[in-house]
């Protein structure tokens, strides 16, 4: 059931001659997504990003999964409280109990605290086990460590459509396992079905591939839906039928806005007491929740001890640090700074999120009903030449050029459907929202104008939106050489170039 690493741990035999042989035979750009649109929308705000003052013509940047909203309550907390952090006069005699040697089951009162939050952000309805926590780099070292413990090379894990760009790399890279599209469509609000979880878990079949589990993010990135009790149920069901595993990437627990109600997992396994719980499987970090992206605290949360014994000896690859540890375990204890937080944070989410809600009505434009994470699933399906993804690009590379806004199209979150947009909202401050907003106004009211001219016979006017098409960058070497900035989401892997 688990992957050969993880059945093989125990027993010291690490070695994985196979993955090197992966490696050199995958395309390294297909393997990790970093051929995607998404990724060359963020190397155009790279080389020229909006500044209200310096950079009024810059690429504003709403391709970013970020709560920035938040940072002014952050650093209030932390200067208030600096015995937390141990560089300070407060906090320096804990320095050398902290700098130490810390071994990969972390320090106790973190995982404490950090299981005390998982429980409020699912609205304190049932218990997280310390004694079950992993910690890793991020939910993207969850990820990892998850498929490491799981799969093999070959294998593969189920996925629903659209997904998180991110994952492709964050599952497959050096693991070298499948994923496999589940394919959702917008007629139903791209929910997850049992009857495309049975087409896809079929055709992975047919292909010869072993299905080793299903993953969901709930709530969805890029989708800001959450799954109903129902559908998760159902998910649950499926994978349990098949005896496959189910990893449910619940990063954005408390993101939730208006009606929108977050289920995690972990509530619904209690109310199926036949469920084999040593398929489940949640990844979380503080990237979302917390809005503390830099400080790499993931999550693995497993019912199943093996994966939790494994994952933890995995886990010296990527500890969070004890300095980072003893701060968060300060910071999460604090249960009145904690709440004030989180509902401070709901309040401005939710205004901002109706900002571009109602900038976006106004204009006319669709985007899919729903409420939770940090941006809107825009739909531009009828700005679209043809329902192609070859047109979402065109459209896509006249946003960012034209336009100058960073958004994520569809396809490179591998949506089935062309036409469909990821436009994050909270990375920036409302003036930036309001210039965003502005220029989008500007552009569909040229369009409105273009096709008014279109109309009249003797126009010859050229869609201003159909010239130059192609992305122009200064000094394009530098990407192709596959050099990513540190703020780009994907680097490149030094393992790979060493085989090319
Ligand atoms: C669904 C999802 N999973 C995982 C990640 C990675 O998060 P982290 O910064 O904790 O590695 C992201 C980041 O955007 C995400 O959206």
């Amino acid at each position: 059931m688990l992957g050969t690493f993880a059945e093989t741990c125990d027993n010291v035999t690490y070695s994985r001659s196979k993955i090197g042989i992966y490696y050199r035979e995958s395309s390294p750009a297909t393997v990790t997504g970093e051929n995607l649109a998404y990724f060359d929308g963020w190397k155009a705000y790279e080389e020229n990003p909006f500044h209200p003052i310096d950079r009024p013509d810059g690429v504003i940047q709403m391709g970013l999964a970020e709560n920035q909203l938040c940072g002014d309550l952050m650093r209030k907390w932390v200067l208030e409280h600096q015995e937390a952090s141990i560089c300070t006069e407060e906090g320096v005699n804990k320095f050398s109990d902290i700098a130490i040697f810390q071994d990969y089951h972390g320090l106790p009162e973190f995982r404490q605290a950090v299981a005390k939050f998982m429980e409020k952000t699912r609205n304190n309805k049932f218990k997280f086990d310390p004694d079950q926590i992993v910690m890793s780099g991020g939910a993207t070292g969850a990820h990892e460590t998850v498929s490491f413990c799981l799969a093999n090379p070959g294998d593969g894990f189920l996925v629903p459509t659209p997904y998180y760009p991110g994952l492709d790399r964050d599952l497959r890279w050096r693991t070298g396992v499948n994923l496999l599209p589940v394919t959702c469509h917008s007629s139903n609000g791209f929910k997850n079905t049992v009857a495309a979880l049975e087409a896809a878990y079929e055709n992975a079949h047919e292909a010869n591939i072993l299905v080793k589990g299903l993953l969901i993010t709930n709530p969805s990135n890029p989708l800001s839906t959450v799954l109903d009790r129902d559908c998760l149920k159902s998910l649950i069901n499926f994978t349990n039928d098949k005896g496959i595993h189910l990893i449910a990437d619940e990063i954005y627990a408390a993101t939730t806005l208006g009606q929108s109600e977050f289920i995690s997992v972990a509530e619904m396994i209690e109310e199926i007491p036949e469920c084999n719980r040593d398929l489940i499987h949640i990844v979380y970090s503080l990237s979302k929740d917390m809005g503390l992206p830099g400080l790499r605290v993931g999550i693995i949360y497993s019912y199943n001890n093996q994966v939790v014994n494994i994952a933890r000896k995995m886990s010296s690859f990527g500890l969070v640090s004890s300095q980072t540890q003893h701060l968060i375990a300060n910071m999460l204890s604090d249960e009145d700074f904690v709440d004030q937080f989180l509902s401070e944070r709901k309040l401005r989410l939710a205004a901002r999120h109706a900002e571009l809600r109602t900038g976006l009505d106004g204009l006319g434009i669709g985007w899919l009903k729903a409420g939770a994470g940090f941006f809107i699933w825009m739909d531009l399906r009828n700005l679209l030449k043809t329902a192609t993804f070859d047109s979402e690009t065109e459209l896509w590379r006249v946003i960012i050029q034209k336009v100058k806004l960073n958004v994520s199209p569809g396809g490179s979150c591998h949506c089935h459907e062309p036409g469909w947009f990821r436009v994050c909202f909270a990375n920036m401050d409302h003036q930036t929202m309001e210039t965003a907003l502005e220029r989008i106004k500007i552009f569909t009211s040229q369009l409105e104008e273009e096709s008014l001219n279109r109309t009249k016979p003797m126009a010859k006017k050229k869609k201003c939106w159909q010239s130059s098409l192609r992305l122009s960058f200064k000094d394009t070497r530098r990407f192709e050489d596959g050099f990513f900035s540190p703020q780009s989401p994907v680097s490149p892997s030094p393992l790979l170039r060493a085989h090319t």
